[in-house]
Order: C-alpha cells, then sequence, then structure tokens
C-alpha cells in the first residue's frame, strides 16, 4: 500500500504507528502500537548477568527510492537531528532519481595465523597443494551451509614478518558467519600444524571485510541545494571540497566517517546487527591505501549540474541468526524494509549512509550544523533540564533565540517559567 509521508514529521509517534502498520503484518502491527519490548526471559538468553533491558528511540527515515525501488529505513539512534537529516537527503535524492547499489561481492574471511614455521616458503607449497582437501574439510566442519548453497570458496597463505597466514572465504549466505567462520578455520588447525611444521597462534574470522564491499551512489540535481541559482553552485563546490578535504586530513576524515555512521549504526542496531563488526569493518577499510580518509566522495559534475556521491565500504551484513530472529523489534524493522535479503539489506544501508553524509556536508558547507543539529538538540536539553512535553513546547521557541542554548539556559529558562 502506498503510504503519503507527507508531515510525517508533526505527527505524534502513535499517528505514526497508525500509518506505518500497512507495512507489517499483525502481531508486529501490535507489537508495535503497544510499544512492546525485547521480553527479559529472551533478555537473558542473549547476554550474561542480566539486569534488565536498554530502550532506545526507534524511528523510521521513510521513501527512500534505491535501485527504482521504495524503502522505508528503520533506524535507532540516541542523536537528535540524525533522522531529520536522512529523511531530508532521502527527499531530494529521491527527486534527483534516487540511489543506486551495487553488490561487488559476499564473501567472509578468516585467518590462522602460524608461527614458529621452520620454513615458510615450504609449508605454503605443503598447504596449497592441500587446498582442495582443506576447503572440504572446512565445509564439512560447518555441512549446513553447504546446504544453503554456500561454503568455502578459496583459501590463500601470506607472509607477515614471523607469521604465515592462512586466509580462508567463506559464503555465508544470509547469515554474518562469525561462528560459521571460527568453527571451520579451528578445525582446519591440527591439519595446517602438521603440512607447515609450525604452531597456531589464533584462528579467527577478520572484521576487514574486503571480499564483502557495497558501492551506493547518487546524483543529485544542483538547484535542489537552495532556491538561490549562485548559492545552489557555491554549495555543490563547497561539498566537493569538502569532500576531498576528508581525503587529505585524518581529523576531518573521522568526522566525515562518523557521519555516515550516523545513518549506518542506526539501521545495522535497528537490524540487530553487530554494529561493531561492521564500523571495525568501515573504518578499517578507510585506512586500506595506507592513510585513514573518508569513505565517500563528492564532485560536482559541472556538465549536468548535479552533484555525484559515491560510498563504497564493506557491508558484511545478515538478515539470519544471531539475535535477529529473537529481538521482536528486531523482526519490526525487517518487515519495514519489506524483507530484503542480505545483498539487498547492505545497498540499503550504504544509501543511508550516503544519504546522512549529504545532509551533513550541505548543512556544514552552508548554514553551518549548528542551526539545524541545534534546533533538534534543544528539546533534548529542555528534557534534560527536566521540563515535561508542556513546557518544552512553552520553552523550545525561548531557547532558539538564546545565544547560548546549553544545558545551563535551559535550566534558568525552566525556572523562570516555574517561578
Ligand atoms: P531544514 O532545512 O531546517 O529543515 O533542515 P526543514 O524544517 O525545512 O525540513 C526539511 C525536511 O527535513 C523535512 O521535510 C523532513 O524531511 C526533514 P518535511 O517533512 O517538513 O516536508 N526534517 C525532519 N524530519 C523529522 N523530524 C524533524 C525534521 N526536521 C526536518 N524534526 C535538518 C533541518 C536537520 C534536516 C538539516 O539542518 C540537516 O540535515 N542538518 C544536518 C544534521 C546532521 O547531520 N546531524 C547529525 C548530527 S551532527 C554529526 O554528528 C555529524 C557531523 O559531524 C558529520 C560531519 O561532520 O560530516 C556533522
Amino acid at each position: 500500500m502506498k503510504i503519503n509521508w507527507t508531515g510525517f514529521s508533526k505527527k505524534t509517534p502513535k499517528e505514526r504507528q497508525e500509518l506505518v502498520s500497512s507495512l507489517l503484518s499483525q502481531d508486529k502491527q501490535v507489537f508495535l502500537t503497544q510499544n512492546q519490548q525485547l521480553p527479559i526471559q529472551t533478555a537473558d538468553q542473549m547476554a550474561e548477568h542480566l539486569l534488565g533491558t536498554f530502550s532506545l528511540p526507534f524511528a523510521l527515515a521513510p521513501d527512500f527510492l534505491i535501485n527504482g525501488k521504495t524503502y522505508h529505513i528503520p533506524m535507532v539512534t540516541e542523536e537528535p537531528s540524525v533522522v531529520a537529516a536522512a529523511s531530508f537527503a532521502a527527499k531530494l535524492i529521491k527527486r534527483s532519481g534516487g540511489f543506486t547499489t551495487t553488490v561487488h561481492n559476499r564473501l567472509m574471511i578468516g585467518q590462522v595465523a602460524l608461527y614458529n614455521v621452520p620454513d615458510k616458503k615450504m609449508a605454503e607449497q605443503a598447504i596449497l597443494s592441500h587446498k582442495s582437501q582443506l576447503l572440504s574439510q572446512a565445509n564439512d566442519a560447518h555441512p549446513s551451509i553447504v546446504k544453503r548453497g554456500g561454503g568455502a570458496c578459496d583459501l590463500w597463505l601470506e607472509e607477515k614478518e614471523d607469521f604465515l597466514v592462512t586466509y580462508l572465504s567463506v559464503d555465508t549466505k544470509e547469515a554474518m558467519g562469525a561462528n560459521m567462520l571460527n568453527t571451520m578455520l579451528e578445525a582446519l588447525v591440527p591439519e595446517l600444524e602438521e603440512l607447515s611444521g609450525g604452531q597456531s597462534l589464533m584462528a579467527i574470522l577478520s572484521n576487514y571485510a574486503t571480499e564483502s564491499l557495497v558501492t551506493a551512489t547518487c546524483r543529485v540535481e544542483v538547484r535542489y541545494l537552495s532556491r538561490d541559482k549562485t548559492e545552489a553552485q557555491q554549495l555543490a563546490q563547497k561539498m566537493e571540497l569538502a569532500s576531498q578535504l576528508a581525503q587529505v586530513d585524518i581529523y576531518r576524515a573521522a568526522t566525515h566517517n562518523k557521519g555516515i555512521f550516523n545513518g549506518i549504526d542506526a539501521v545495522v542496531l535497528a537490524t540487530g546487527n553487530d554494529w561493531r563488526a561492521i564500523e571495525a569493518a568501515g573504518h578499517s577499510y578507510a585506512n586500506q591505501q595506507g592513510s585513514y580518509r573518508g569513505l565517500s566522495t563528492w564532485t560536482y559534475d559541472l556538465e549536468n549540474q548535479q552533484i555525484v556521491g559515491e560510498l563504497t565500504l564493506p557491508m558484511p551484513i545478515a538478515t539470519k541468526g544471531g539475535s535477529i530472529g529473537l529481538n521482536p523489534t528486531v523482526q519490526v524493522a525487517h518487515e519495514l524494509l519489506g524483507n530484503p535479503n542480505a545483498k539487498e539489506l547492505a545497498g540499503v544501508i550504504a544509501s543511508l549512509g550516503l544519504a546522512q553524509n549529504f545532509a551533513a556536508l550541505k548543512a556544514l558547507t552552508g548554514t553551518g550544523i549548528q542551526a539545524g543539529h541545534m534546533k533538534l538538540q534543544a528539546k533534548s536539553l529542555l528534557l534534560l533540564a527536566g521540563a515535561n512535553e508542556a513546557e518544552v513546547t512553552q520553552l523550545l521557541p525561548k531557547l532558539l533565540k538564546e545565544k547560548h542554548r546549553n544545558q545551563e539556559t535551559a535550566q534558568q529558562l525552566l525556572a523562570q517559567l516555574r517561578h
């Protein structure tokens, strides 16, 4: 069913829940509209020494056009203006034709690090001559993935200082595959030690997921950057410069990428995925050329008067396994997305990262980040000061007019109002 998203930001949470209900099955509708939570018994199975559950805002950035299809992206974030920025960018990018994504591959890599190897060259030859046997051994350690059409694909070696490292790539299908990889790698250890004459230091999956790359691109019409033609062109130039700065200055690159992960983390968390793995993969990939760089680039296409964005990063995302099937809110998130498979979801996540980056750069090179961010942050300041909903409504315009929009000012305004 087609939803009219006009005024979505002005609605109450209840109204929003009712609007998106048509995207959900009956049980998920009930779960969402009753604001039900992860049951404590389930939580107790997920982590140790449980005390309770911990809540965060669960929001929606609607109407992303990706490869010609519409997606509504669930986001879990505690930071004001992130969801607003994503929704804002999604609108402009949709008007300009939307996102295009390419999933380059979807394999996970693991490693067995061997040390005390008497002759690394001979060990390498011995291991490689048993490659097909080792791949079969890896698959025998986790036969269910072979039944699903995945399994161990390749095995190669690299000498790294005192170590001889064996790498294994595995098609993990819809799973993130950490347990699968680790089981396979540990199963190979005795054979690798025997063939190399060395010892295994460790056998573990790598989060530098270079065989799980995804690219999102978009072309935004420059005329949408501002109503004023000259200002729009200046903004396009400055966004290109901002992208160049993130390629040459690590201080900027870290913040540039943090902005991208504002979006990525939020959907990764909402979809029950391991956000530490996605962060580790993204940041190590940002350093793949030997210096830490911005993950995205923006170029000003003068001829077509478009600003062209591109983001490539590893996205070893899962739609099955881990806590995904356990957490009912996560299942709501997958349904809101239309239950995409892992490759499709990787493209959606990269698109959100690029949208987030677009909004941040537009704000930074235009009015500055504080105008939009602080407008939304101001609400949090008032809530933190102890204001109730009615007081927030009364005090928000006043706080926005203040020169120093901080906690202290929020407290003073609240005290004045109550006095
Ligand atoms: P604006 O032009 O003042 O917004 O921008 P507007 O009031 O004209 O609304 C335009 C649209 O934005 C709305 O359309 C919504 O889609 C969205 P409408 O629904 O009205 O037709 N929007 C909202 N959506 C939900 N709730 C809201 C809301 N307000 C607007 N309350 C905006 C305002 C915040 C969008 C803009 O200033 C912006 O994109 N700023 C960037 C904010 C940002 O990036 N925040 C992340 C935190 S800062 C950070 O950590 C990252 C950073 O360091 C990264 C970096 O350095 O690269 C910046």
